[in-house]
Formats: C-alpha cells, sequence, structure tokens
C-alpha cells in the first residue's frame, strides 16, 4: 500500500472524488477531521459509500474511528461494521492494548452480523500522546487484525503544548523526528507496513515528494495523503522503478547462482543476507502493485 488518502466522511463532493483519486486506499474519517456536531453525518457518509462501493474499484476503504477517549467511538465501530469496511483506523492508541480492545470489540461486532471472524482489519495512529511515545514496541502479536501503523506531529505538538513542531528552516524538531524513527521501528518489530505521516501543506509538491524520498530510503512502505494532488507524488516515489526491480533481481540471482551463502560479491561490493531481504522486498512490492 503505497498511498492512503483521508477523505473527511461528512464531505460528499470529497467522498465523490475519493474513488479516482489513484489512491491505494481512502481512509474515511470520522475523527478530527470532522466537527463534533456532524459525527453522526460522517458515519451516514461512510456507511453510503460502503454500500454502493464499486466492487470492480480494488481501492482498501479504512475508516478512522474517533479515539477510545471519546463518547464516540463504541457508535462508530457498531453502526460502521455491518456495511463492511475493510480496515478500520484507530487514532491516539496509548499502547497495543488499545488495538487488542478494538479487536475484542470487532470480533463481537463481527459475529453479530454474520461476518467472518477477523475479517476487518486494524492499523493506528501510534505517535499523538507523549504516554504513547514510550509503548511503541508493544504491538507484536496484539492482533492478526493488526496490518500498518503510521504516525502523527499535529497532535503530538498538542499534547505537548508545544507552539510548533517545526524550526525555523521549517523542519521537523526532535520530538517528532523521534516519533517519525519509533514509529518506523515499532511497526517493523511488529511486522506490519509501517506508513510515514501526512504533509500538511498541501501545496508545497516539492517538499511532499522530498519528505516521501526520505520515508522509502528509510524504509517505510507508503505514505498518508490528504489531497488528491498528493496521491500521483506519493504513487510514484513509492513504485520501484525498472532499474530498482533490475538492480533487486540480479541481488538475488547472485546469491541462488552462488548456492545462497550469507555472502556474495556484486560489482565490487560485499551483498549479505540483509541485502538479499532488502531485495526481495523491492521485487515482492512491485509485485503488489502490479497485482
Ligand atoms: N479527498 C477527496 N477530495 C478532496 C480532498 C480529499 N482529501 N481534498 C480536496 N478534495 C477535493 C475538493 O473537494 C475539490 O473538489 P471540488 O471542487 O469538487 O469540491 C478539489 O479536491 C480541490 O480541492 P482544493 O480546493 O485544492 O482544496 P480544498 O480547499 O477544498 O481542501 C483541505 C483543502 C485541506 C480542507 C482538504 O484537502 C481536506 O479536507 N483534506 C483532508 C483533511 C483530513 O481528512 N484531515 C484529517 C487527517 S489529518
Ligand atoms: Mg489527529
Amino acid at each position: 500500500m503505497r498511498s492512503l488518502l483521508f477523505v473527511p466522511a461528512d464531505s460528499d463532493r470529497k467522498l465523490a472524488k475519493g474513488a479516482g483519486s489513484g489512491a491505494d486506499a481512502l481512509i474515511l474519517d470520522l475523527e478530527d477531521a470532522v466537527a463534533l456536531d456532524n459525527k453522526p453525518a460522517a458515519r451516514a457518509g461512510a456507511i453510503d459509500y460502503l454500500n454502493t462501493r464499486d466492487t470492480d474499484n480494488p481501492q482498501t476503504i479504512i475508516v478512522r474511528m474517533n479515539a477510545l477517549d471519546t463518547e464516540f467511538w463504541e457508535e462508530d465501530l457498531s453502526t460502521i461494521v455491518p456495511a463492511k469496511p475493510d480496515a478500520i483506523m484507530v487514532p491516539k492508541t496509548i499502547s497495543g492494548a488499545c488495538i487488542a480492545k478494538v479487536c475484542a470489540h470487532l470480533t463481537t461486532l463481527e459475529n453479530t452480523h454474520g461476518l467472518a471472524p477477523g475479517s476487518i482489519k486494524l492499523m493506528n495512529v501510534a505517535t499523538e500522546t507523549a504516554a504513547s511515545m514510550f509503548n511503541l514496541g508493544t504491538y507484536g502479536n496484539v492482533s492478526d487484525r493488526f496490518f500498518a501503523m503510521t504516525w502523527g506531529a499535529e497532535d503530538l505538538a498538542a499534547d505537548l503544548g508545544a507552539r510548533s513542531n517545526r524550526d525555523s528552516a521549517g523542519n521537523y524538531t526532535e520530538p517528532y523526528t523521534l516519533a517519525r524513527a519509533l514509529c518506523l521501528l515499532g511497526a517493523v518489530a511488529a511486522d506490519v507496513m509501517p506508513l510515514d505521516a501526512i504533509h500538511k501543506d498541501f501545496r508545497d509538491d516539492a517538499g511532499l515528494e522530498e519528505q516521501a524520498r526520505a520515508a522509502i530510503r528509510d524504509g517505510f512502505t507508503g505514505k498518508i495523503a490528504i489531497h488528491p494532488a498528493q496521491v500521483p507524488i506519493i504513487n510514484t516515489v513509492f513504485t520501484p522503478t525498472e532499474e530498482d526491480i533490475a538492480e533487486a533481481r540480479a541481488v538475488v540471482k547472485a546469491f541462488a547462482d552462488a548456492g545462497n551463502p550469507g555472502v556474495v560479491g556484486l560489482d565490487g561490493k560485499m551483498l549479505d543476507r540483509p541485502h538479499l531481504r532488502q531485495a526481495e522486498n523491492v521485487i515482492e512490492r512491485a509485485k503488489a502493485i502490479q497485482t
């Protein structure tokens, strides 16, 4: 999954644009992009979207519920689950226990509505409070549904009482680069997809591309978008080029030709098992995009 586009679920105009955006996934938002008075309208928008979705469109449809410390989350799940979203995004998780709690709730609702147990997947926004930052290693083995983790700098800044999360040059300050790194490490440790956070300056294409390139360099497998114009940029960066694929195939072949040893030489460079895994990842990613 390269690109995931947030769509406020109370906006018919934006919902109408989602399907054609080219995003691998849509995240229909019931949380921060929706005013308190509009929560019922957002649920209705998400349900209608799910019930009338084009089944030929391979786009994954995720619904972002409200956080577990709000009065909204249980009704979010009880109303949305019958419309069979592909996944739920849980915001403001504090630890793996939050995922386990939502997972148990989903199991009950799936049983009630005759859905296959475990059919609705889970992902989270993992770095939105100070407390959550100390638990980013707790998401392994919490639920078979859990497939991806992302991070956020806006709510974390609010929780810290920060005046800004950027320095005078426009770069994230330390708490937020730490959140990014710990999300990446926590997701990989939990064997789920690490997804890079949004770039909120949605007219800054160059800045978005730079962030996306840094993200794939570091190991993120995709990035969240907030505007349709961000989607093609993210898709391009996270799609392996022909050159990437040829290079990866050459690495795999070098190991196979040598009888799969621990280490081989290729074009004057030492390659060991991590390089093989990286090459296999590129090939897997290219295959996943084609299918
Ligand atoms: N999904 C689908 N369509 C979107 C969209 C989105 N996230 N953002 C904008 N569009 C649509 C607009 O509705 C507009 O189409 P229209 O003319 O048919 O109405 C078109 O794309 C161009 O939009 P533009 O005028 O450039 O932006 P805007 O001022 O309407 O919207 C934002 C700017 C930031 C309010 C909007 O992009 C948005 O709501 N983003 C998502 C916010 C969100 O979900 N936040 C929560 C997670 S952080
Ligand atoms: Mg938020």
